[in-house]
């Protein structure tokens, strides 16, 4: 037999645009996430104690190589010390919603791991009780991360739409106030706190970035984060044309299945295939689907071959670029980005050229630190 083994795959799924509905994108945005609450959240959360922006990483050697202009990468590992973007946004929902009620509360949510630990973090800092709901495949380092803040935790059979549907059912028996990240019929005005709370990170990106990004691949698991940022970002520079690509991992492209479908709700059915935990969900997040929808140029579905592999080059990178320690969800974006360079179809219907500036945004650091060891000692 040849030595010469087939090494390379390249299994993507793609939809994509040639131009969107601006009307109806602004529509979409002043529904979505109101600007006064991100405008309250950006106030409340950058005075905060801790509070210190995420840094703006410039990849240069990257960016030769692709043939683009410029490569910004948002770091959200050091955010909070919580390892990810999710501890603006759980933490501040309880923060507000403690607020509400002087008299103490026991907050609750369902996580796959970064969502529940700012929830806990927030609550302990607000000196309020909480529990979290945990799916049986979350980590036991994922769940030592929560635990560490004195949350109660408690385990669902299934995967984090089953954990999202126990906490709701048992938080309505005990009177807990659910602090979830994801919308249902009925229940969306927590959520956009949660995602207000995300918001400062396109406020910190207006100073870091010398101007905007033309291309921003944003990783989806429910969509908060993708709708969240396509809102501020496009408050923050509403005279820029910028084009938005969303990546999800193709067995949990929920999001991707809605936008088939119009923008309207569809699930994608477990078990959910990937080593990106943040990003495993079947159930989308309703109230964002039609902001995403109309928002996004192109939507991806990529393997986590290409996860992998993009951890990896931001483990390793080239030239005098710095090392950025990404996740699995962390490096979704990159491995969008790798996925388009890789297919001229998919270059050229985003006109990614020399003028392009690509921005990503690095969700979380190794919140899973022997998952990351492992993708790191693969290759
Ligand atoms: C690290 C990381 N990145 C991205 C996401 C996706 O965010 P959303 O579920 O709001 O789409 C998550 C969600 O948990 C996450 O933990």
């Amino acid at each position: 037999m040849s030595q010469h083994a087939f090494q390379q795959q390249l299994h993507i799924d793609a939809i994509w645009r040639q131009s969107r509905d601006e009307a109806a994108f602004q529509a979409a945005i002043t529904r979505t996430v109101p600007a006064e609450l991100c405008r309250q959240a950006q106030a409340d959360i950058t005075r905060w104690e801790q509070y210190q922006a995420t840094p703006l990483q410039s990849l240069p050697a990257m960016a030769a190589a692709a043939g683009l202009a410029a490569i910004h990468c948002k770091d959200e590992g050091p955010r909070f010390g919580l390892g990810s973007f999710k501890a603006l946004g759980g933490a501040y929902a309880v923060a507000l919603a403690a607020a509400q009620q002087p008299g103490g509360m026991t907050v609750a949510c369902a996580t796959e791991g970064n969502h529940g630990r700012s929830v806990a973090w927030g609550a302990q800092r607000a000196g309020i009780d909480c529990v979290i709901f945990l799916h049986e495949g979350v980590s036991p380092a994922r769940e030592a991360a929560i635990a560490q803040y004195g949350a109660r935790i408690m385990r669902v059979p299934g995967s984090y739409d089953d954990a999202v549907r126990a906490c709701a059912q048992v938080s309505t028996q005990q009177g807990w106030q659910i602090i979830s990240d994801t919308t249902w019929e009925g229940y969306e005005d927590i959520p956009k706190w949660v995602m207000a709370g995300y918001s400062v990170l396109a406020q910190e990106l207006q100073t870091q970035l010398p101007q905007a990004p033309t291309h921003v691949f944003l990783q989806g698991g429910v969509g908060g984060m993708a709708a969240a940022l396509m809102c501020s970002l496009e408050r923050t520079w509403p005279d820029a044309a910028m084009r938005y690509i969303v990546v999800e991992p193709r067995s949990a492209a929920c999001l991707m299945a809605s936008a088939r479908a119009g923008g309207q709700f569809r699930s994608t059915p477990g078990p959910f295939d990937t080593i990106s935990a943040g990003l495993a969900c079947g159930d989308p997040s309703r109230a964002v689907l039609s902001l995403i929808y109309e928002g996004s140029q192109m939507m991806l579905a990529v393997d986590d071959t290409a996860i992998k592999h993009a951890v990896r080059v931001f483990a390793r990178p080239a030239g005098q670029d710095p090392t950025i320690v990404s996740g699995a969800s962390g490096a979704a974006g990159l491995a969008g980005l790798h996925s388009v360079l890789a297919v001229p179809a998919l270059r050229q219907a985003l006109a990614l050229d020399a003028s392009s500036r690509v921005l990503l945004i690095n969700t979380e650091n190794d919140t899973d630190p022997q998952a990351y060891r492992d993708i790191l000692q693969e290759a």
